[in-house]
């Protein structure tokens, strides 16, 4: 029996490919091994969207190449994949197989190929029309948290972004088959499932199928509401795009207590001129009325978001406008990422014209203000009572388990292996630099 070892970069998109890549193969007869050394193939599903992200993909496999004893063949797959393709081969010798983030169904196909002596496979193609993106019968990353994505790929064109040429345009499952999932995964004991998608309330299937009977302003809100009434215990959504971002999703959270607390909602930047250099399509006020109505809500909903210094000219009153916004906005946490060029995209015409040290000393002033609002919604929560999910037990004490809260803010608490899928109450008495620590009640 082959063994396969898959390493996986990037974001939940990937994480839902490896799943669906780790349970087509070991159908196939394949064996799926966390030991790298023992591995007979390496695949690699990579990630492209900063320049760090691409060169760790380089820098793993010179490090199959000169350590890994059992020589393995070296597979990438993802998003360096579909947008490198066959020179991928000439700039890396060590890499067998290329197979594109459409061509996932494939991968046993590709693997046999490689294993007969081929050299240099790739698979850049469409995916199969009967392929089953469908995640209710995979290997998952946890048992009791699933992925489900609901939408794939991107149309938006941020003038910086590589997502829609790498995962092309934006295509969405049918809400009937998305229900019959989320069906399957509560009866399996999921108890919270994530709707993953580049801009998940960009959500539009061909046909109502699944919809038919439920109210709202935009195909996602209506799914929202179907999928809440699965009666799946917890329900979560991620990443939004602000645009699209349609005040009846703060409604359906308000209607639904399993729709979960938690809003993602990336604003890359406090200036209007920046946002429109990046073609967001949003501006700074209406991101704002968007906040101020995810605000008003009952529900105590926590707002997460992305930030971008040192898009090209970017100035420092640019920048002081982005503090401000992250001063109204009071972000519960934010992932701040220093520009990064590439290739292929309009922005990478542009003059990346903010220096190195003006991006890392931006980085880390945004960073302090970001840290002031973490640190007072965790404050705030000491104290409370949170249902948390026991997802596993602690990484660093074993008499600890660790979860999520609906507001996705990572608890741990003293309890044993036995309250393991379960939703805990758990009270807050600690709150450490980015999670809590709380007794079980
Ligand atoms: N679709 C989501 C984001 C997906 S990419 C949205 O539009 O909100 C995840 C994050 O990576 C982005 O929000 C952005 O902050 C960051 N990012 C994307 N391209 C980048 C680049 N070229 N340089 C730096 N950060 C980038
Ligand atoms: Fe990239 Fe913009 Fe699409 Fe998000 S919306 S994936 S940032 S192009
Ligand atoms: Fe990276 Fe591709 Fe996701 S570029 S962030 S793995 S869609």
């Amino acid at each position: 029996m082959k063994k396969v070892y898959l390493e996986t970069f990037g974001c939940q998109m990937n994480v839902s490919d490896s799943e669906r890549v780790a349970t087509l193969l070991e159908s196939k007869g394949f064996e799926m091994t966390s030991e790298e050394d023992s591995a007979d193939v390496v695949l690699l599903n990579t990630c492209s969207v900063r320049e760090k992200a691409e060169h760790k993909l380089y820098t793993r496999v010179g490090q199959i190449q000169n350590f890994n004893e059992s020589n393995p063949l070296i597979g990438v797959m993802g998003c360096v994949a579909q947008l490198e393709g066959e020179t991928l081969f000439e700039r890396n010798k060590g890499i067998d197989f290329v197979i594109g983030t459409k061509a996932v169904g494939r991968i046993d196909t590709a693997i046999e190929k490689a294993y007969q002596g081929k050299k240099k496979v790739l698979d850049l193609n469409n995916r199969e029309f009967d392929y089953d993106w469908s995640t209710s019968e995979t290997q998952r990353h946890s048992k009791y948290v699933a992925f489900v994505p609901i939408i794939e790929g991107c149309n938006k064109f941020c003038t910086y972004c590589i997502v829609p040429f790498s995962r092309g345009r934006e295509k969405s499952l049918v809400a009937s088959e998305i229900i019959r999932q989320v069906l399957e995964l509560r009866r399996q004991g999921v108890k919270e499932i994530h709707l993953i998608g580049q801009n998940v309330n960009s959500y539009r299937p061909r046909n109502d199928s699944g919809l038919e009977k439920f109210k709202g302003a935009t195909p996602f809100s209506k799914l929202l509401r179907a999928v809440a009434a699965t009666d799946i215990e917890r329900i979560k959504f991620t990443t939004s795009f602000p645009r699209d971002f349609h005040q009846d999703i703060v409604d359906a959270i308000d209607e639904n207590q399993n729709l979960c607390n938690w809003v993602h909602l990336p604003v890359q930047s406090g200036s209007d001129k920046v946002l429109k250099a990046m073609r967001r399509g949003h501006t700074i006020e209406n991101y704002k009325r968007r906040i101020d109505k995810i605000k008003s809500s009952d529900r105590n909903i926590s707002l997460t978001t992305d930030l971008i210094v040192g898009f090209p000219s970017e100035t420092l009153e640019d920048f002081k406008e982005t503090k401000d916004l992250a001063k109204y906005c009071q972000f519960d946490s934010a992932y701040i990422f220093k520009y990064s060029q590439r290739p292929g995209t309009p922005a990478a015409e542009m003059k990346d014209d903010v220096t190195k040290e003006e991006k890392r000393e931006r980085f880390l002033d945004l960073e302090n203000v970001v840290r002031k609002s973490q640190k007072k919604s965790l404050k705030l929560k000491v104290g409370k009572t949170l249902e948390v999910l026991a997802e596993k037990v602690s990484n660093k004490k074993p008499n600890q388990l660790s979860g999520h809260s609906t507001c996705q803010t990572v608890v741990n608490f003293d309890a044993n292996k036995s309250n393991l899928g379960d939703i805990c109450k758990v009270q807050i008495q600690e709150a450490k630099a980015n999670t809590l620590l709380g007794k079980l009640l």
